[in-house]
């Protein structure tokens, strides 16, 4: 396994790999890595010639007042797993590499309407930050492929939108969402649960897979199935943001079959967030 500190030992490496008409594949981590993240190191091994995992805790993703200084980093262990699993190109880049310019001034890109509601609204400039970091990374690797989770369902969607739109040559991947074995999802996150909270936490899995459920067996009555399970959260000591049954491509009001339930919800220190596609009928 290779490792990079700067963009352009990591360009010169990768245009040999290039040379050679070799796919590369790129998976954007902050690091911190679970089984979740190995799953899509995975994932971009079965598909791709070489695989680039960067790890980089982006600070302007991060909204005022968030876990930027106390997100986890546990760069040592992050590195022993991906030698584990044969990871070929790993990317550290530190703050001056990424953010050479003051991040005030920075060049910015938006990706509008999916990037102010849901995550967007509780988290503003949060997918601003998102956008601005996987473009710069996508500019710095130049991959086939790039990975990214469906925990993140919207920013999956943010990072589809900004592909599109400026006409990226970057095929985008989702991997399902890997959970623990009483279903709450993995993220980085999960740490800061207490122990009490740890054992509540899957009920958030298991509420919108109730309505998922409920929507497969005819349910249209979507206004009360969102408060019925929002309520519910809230009586177990959850803080929801928001509970939402959408259209799985806009994130508006559903107008076709292909729904997606997205929610974010408190629980203590840790903001989880959770999604199940589903499909309704007629
Ligand atoms: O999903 C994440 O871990 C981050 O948002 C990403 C895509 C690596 C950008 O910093």
């Amino acid at each position: 396994m290779q490792e990079f500190l700067t963009i352009v030992s990591l360009r010169e490496s990768l245009a040999k790999i290039r040379r050679a008409d070799k796919k590369i594949a790129l998976v954007p981590t902050m690091g911190n890595l679970h089984a979740g993240h190995l799953t899509l190191v995975k994932q971009a091994q079965e598909i791709a010639d070489a695989v680039v995992v960067s790890i980089f805790v982006n600070p302007t993703q991060f909204v005022e007042g968030e876990d930027f200084d106390s997100y986890p980093r546990t760069l040592e262990a992050d590195l022993e797993y991906l030698k584990q699993i044969n990871t070929d190109l790993v990317f550290i880049p530190d703050m001056k590499e990424i953010y050479p310019e003051n991040i005030q001034i920075t060049t910015e890109v938006i990706v509008p309407e999916l990037d102010s509601v849901y995550c967007g609204e509780y988290r503003p400039g949060h997918f601003k930050g998102v956008a601005t970091i996987v473009t710069t990374l996508f500019n710095i690797v130049q991959p086939d492929i790039a990975i990214f989770g469906e925990k993140d369902y919207q920013q999956l969607l943010v990072i589809r939108s900004l592909v599109k739109n400026l006409n990226l040559p970057i095929h985008i991947m989702g991997s399902p969402t890997l959970r623990e074995s009483d279903g709450l999802a993995m993220s980085s996150r999960n740490k800061y649960l207490s122990e009490t909270e740890r054992l509540q936490a899957p009920l958030l899995y298991k509420s919108i897979k109730k309505m998922a459920t409920s929507i497969e067996k005819g349910n249209k009555d979507y206004k009360s199935l969102q408060k019925e399970a929002f309520s519910s959260l809230k009586d177990a000591g959850f803080k929801p943001e928001y509970l939402n049954i959408c259209d799985s491509k806009t994130l508006k009001k559903p107008i076709n079959q292909e729904l997606v339930i997205l929610a974010a919800a408190w629980l203590g220190k840790a903001r989880l967030i959770d999604n199940v596609a589903v499909q309704s009928y007629d």
